[in-house]
């Protein structure tokens, strides 16, 4: 089966091309009258997204959308490392969002009882559709690190991949700063899975992973990557490889 892969010129033009893709979802819930969930990646990636969004939709009604984050780094919201801070400063704080649709990650507490906080924030607004009752978003954002990691779901813990938890604690490899993340079957469930990639650091492991060469199965994307509801949004240069 081949990925669908959609290739831009420039970051930018993959921003511009992901924000038509939530205005396109939250429109469909506005004309069916539903609200959707969005769990939103972290990162640089997404930076550019959330400016474009505010730049060019200050004036969309967001009522509809209730947005989650993927993986949180356990700092304050007012880092500069915070994923929730992050969006809210570019996106969320300029934009007509009702607070009670925005469920970040408590980042100051124990990083353990974080995920148990999350995971029931989550079932408690994302609708059960899967096995087990699995919560099931209806767009998961992911980005991917140039070490093949995607949310907090890291090379070396591989066992996130199959956890039967909805969240838990991961740990960077480097920093050893401690992660809430979603584990991969709480994204595998998800309706439309999108991984924006960008930047010419990503393209060799894009490439490895993309075309199943060896050794691609040791990158958490990978695992993510061959499924019907995923798509890949590409710079010119991270898909340099391909
Ligand atoms: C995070 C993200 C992480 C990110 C990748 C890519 O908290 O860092 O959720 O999964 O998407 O690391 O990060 P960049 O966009 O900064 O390259």
């Amino acid at each position: 089966m081949s990925t669908n892969v959609k290739t831009f010129d420039s970051s930018q033009e993959v921003a511009n091309a992901f924000t038509a893709r939530l205005i396109q979802v939250n429109e469909q819930a506005k004309q069916s009258g539903s609200t959707v969930t969005v769990c939103l990646s972290g990162g640089s990636t997404p930076k550019l997204f959330f400016k474009t969004l505010a730049a060019d939709h200050g004036e969309v009604d967001w009522s509809r959308v209730h947005f989650f984050w993927g993986d949180e780094r356990c700092v304050p919201a007012a880092s500069d490392e915070s994923n929730f801070g992050e969006a809210d400063r570019l996106f969320l704080s300029q934009a007509n969002i009702p607070d009670e649709n925005v469920h970040a990650v408590n980042g100051t507490i124990d990083p353990e009882l974080a995920a148990k906080e999350y995971a029931a924030e989550i079932q408690k607004i994302v609708k059960a559709d899967g096995p087990d009752g699995l919560p099931r978003f209806d767009l998961m954002v992911l980005g991917m690190g140039d070490d093949g990691h995607t949310a907090s779901i890291f090379p070396h813990q591989m066992q996130l991949l199959d956890s039967k938890n909805i969240c838990d604690v991961a740990t960077h490899p480097t920093s050893g700063q401690k992660r809430v993340t979603v584990t991969g079957q709480v994204i595998r469930n998800s309706a439309e899975i999108c991984f924006l990639v960008t930047g010419a650091n990503k393209a060799d492991v894009l490439a490895t992973i993309l075309n199943r060469a060896e050794g691609h199965e040791a990158f958490p994307t990978s695992h993510f990557s061959q499924l019907d509801q995923t798509s890949f949004w590409l710079d010119q240069a991270a898909a340099a490889k391909l």
